[in-house]
C-alpha cells in the first residue's frame, strides 16, 4: 500500500483528443475555513481529486461533511467574508482558483455550472421559465432572441419535458417537482458546460421521480461527455451512475474508488456503516437497517486521531491518537483507516445497478438551480 497525496479518481476514458495525464478537474489539497464563534472550522480539509470528462463522480457523506462546501469551493461560490480557501482546482488546463469573481462570471454556465442544493437558489417564481432560460443562454451565448428561444425549445425538449414550447410560458409553480427539477437541469445544461456539480438534485422527488432524474442527468452527461459530481447524502444514488465514488467524512475524503469496488468491498468502516444505512426493499420486512450510532465530530472541536474514532465499532487505541492517512489498496481505490475491514460485505449489502428499488424517506427541501446568487462569491 502507499499514500496518496494526490491520485486520479478516474482513469482515462479513451478519449482521443485528451491525454491521460490531463484530466478535466483536478483538485488539489482544496482547503476551506469558515470563521465561526466557535473558532476557525475547517469545512472542507485537504481534499485532492481528478474527474476525466464524460466521467461521474459520485460524493458522499452524512449531513455536514463538507459536500457542498467543497463543490462551492470549485465553483468559487463561497461567502465573500469570514472564508479562508486554499488549494488548487483546474478546470480542463486553467487554474481557475485564483479568478475574480468577474472572471469566473465567464465560466459558469459556460465552462462549469452547479444544480444547488439550497432552495433559496430555485428558479425564480415570478419570471416565466422561458425568459429564465433564454436570459441565461444570451447572456452567455450571445446569441439573439429568436435562437435562444429555439435553443430553450430544444433543451427542453432533451430533458424530456412534454410541449415544450408551451412550457415556456409557464411559471415555476405551474410545474411539478420532477418537471422543475428538468428544468433546472436544463438550465444548468444550456450553455454546455465541461462540469456539471448537481448537489443531492433529486432531494423532495418521489422515488420513481427521483430514478427519472437521475437517468436524466446519465444519459445527458454521456451524451455531452461532460463530467459530473453528484452530490448526496445517499450512498444508493450513485449506484450505477458514477463511475468513481468518493465518501466524505468531517471535512475530508476517507475512501474513493470505483464504485462497484467500494460497494462490494469497502475498506472503510464509514463506508460500510453508509452501505448498512441503505433501506432494501430485496431484504425481509422488519430487517433491521444499520443506523450509525453517535453523531458526525462537531468541526470547531475534533477528536484527535481518526475522526470516525468516537463512532467506530473496530477503533483501537491508535485510531484515537494518530490520525491515518489516505492510502492505495490497489486499482484506484483508497482509503484512510489503520484497521480496514476484510472480506466482502452480504450480497444483499453490496452494489445494485438501480435506484428505483430502493425506498426514499421524504424530505421537505427543494432543490434548486439558476441563478448564480449574489453576495456568494470569492
Ligand atoms: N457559511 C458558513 N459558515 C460557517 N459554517 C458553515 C458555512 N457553510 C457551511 N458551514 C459548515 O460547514 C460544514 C459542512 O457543511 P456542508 O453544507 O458542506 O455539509 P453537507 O455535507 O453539504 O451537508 P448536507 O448533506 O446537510 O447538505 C458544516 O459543519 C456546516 O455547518
Ligand atoms: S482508523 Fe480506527 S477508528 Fe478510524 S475508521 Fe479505521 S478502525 Fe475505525
Ligand atoms: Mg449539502
Amino acid at each position: 500500500m502507499r499514500t496518496a497525496p494526490l491520485d486520479t479518481i478516474s482513469n482515462d476514458t479513451g478519449s482521443s483528443d485528451r491525454p491521460a495525464f490531463k484530466p478535466l478537474l483536478l483538485v488539489e489539497d482544496l482547503r476551506c475555513g469558515f470563521h465561526t464563534g466557535q473558532g476557525l472550522i475547517h469545512a472542507v480539509d485537504g481534499v485532492s481529486f481528478s474527474l476525466e470528462r464524460g466521467r461521474a463522480l459520485g460524493l458522499v457523506g452524512e449531513s455536514g461533511s463538507g459536500k457542498t462546501v467543497l463543490a462551492r469551493s470549485i465553483m468559487g461560490l463561497l461567502p465573500r467574508s469570514g472564508v479562508t480557501k486554499s488549494g488548487q482546482v483546474n478546470l480542463d488546463g486553467q487554474d481557475i482558483s485564483q479568478l475574480s469573481p468577474r472572471q469566473l462570471r465567464h465560466l459558469w454556465g459556460a465552462q462549469l455550472a452547479m444544480i444547488f442544493q439550497d432552495p433559496m437558489t430555485a428558479l425564480n417564481p415570478v419570471v416565466r421559465i422561458g425568459r429564465q432560460i433564454t436570459e441565461h443562454m444570451r447572456a452567455h451565448l450571445g446569441i439573439g432572441r429568436a435562437e435562444a428561444r429555439s435553443a430553450a425549445v430544444a433543451l427542453l425538449e432533451s430533458v424530456g419535458i412534454p410541449e415544450p414550447d408551451r412550457r415556456l410560458s409557464s411559471y415555476p409553480h405551474q410545474l411539478s417537482g420532477g418537471t422543475r427539477q428538468r428544468v433546472m437541469i436544463a438550465i444548468a445544461l444550456a450553455c454546455g458546460p465541461k462540469l456539471l456539480l448537481a448537489d443531492e438534485p433529486t432531494t423532495g422527488l418521489d422515488v420513481t421521480v427521483q430514478a427519472q432524474v437521475l437517468d436524466l442527468l446519465a444519459a445527458q452527461q454521456a451524451r455531452r461527455s461532460m463530467g459530473l459530481i453528484l452530490v448526496t447524502h445517499d450512498l444508493a444514488v450513485v449506484a450505477g451512475r458514477a463511475e468513481e465514488t468518493a465518501v466524505m467524512y468531517a471535512g475530508k475524503i476517507v475512501e474513493k474508488g470505483p464504485t462497484s469496488v467500494l460497494f462490494h468491498h469497502p475498506l472503510m468502516p464509514y463506508t460500510e456503516a453508509l452501505l448498512r444505512a441503505i433501506p432494501r426493499l430485496d431484504l425481509p420486512s422488519h430487517t433491521r437497517l444499520g443506523a450509525i450510532p453517535g453523531r458526525p465530530p462537531d468541526l470547531s472541536a475534533l477528536p484527535p486521531g481518526c475522526r470516525f474514532a468516537p463512532r467506530c465499532p473496530y477503533a483501537q487505541d491508535r485510531c484515537r491518537t494518530q490520525e491515518p492517512p489516505l492510502e492505495e489498496a490497489g486499482a484506484g481505490h483508497f482509503f484512510a483507516c489503520w484497521y480496514p475491514r476484510k472480506g466482502s460485505l452480504p450480497a444483499s449489502w453490496s452494489y445494485t445497478d438501480s435506484v428505483t428499488d430502493l425506498p426514499r424517506a421524504p424530505t421537505s427541501v427543494t432543490s434548486s438551480q439558476a441563478a448564480i446568487p449574489e453576495g456568494q462569491i470569492q
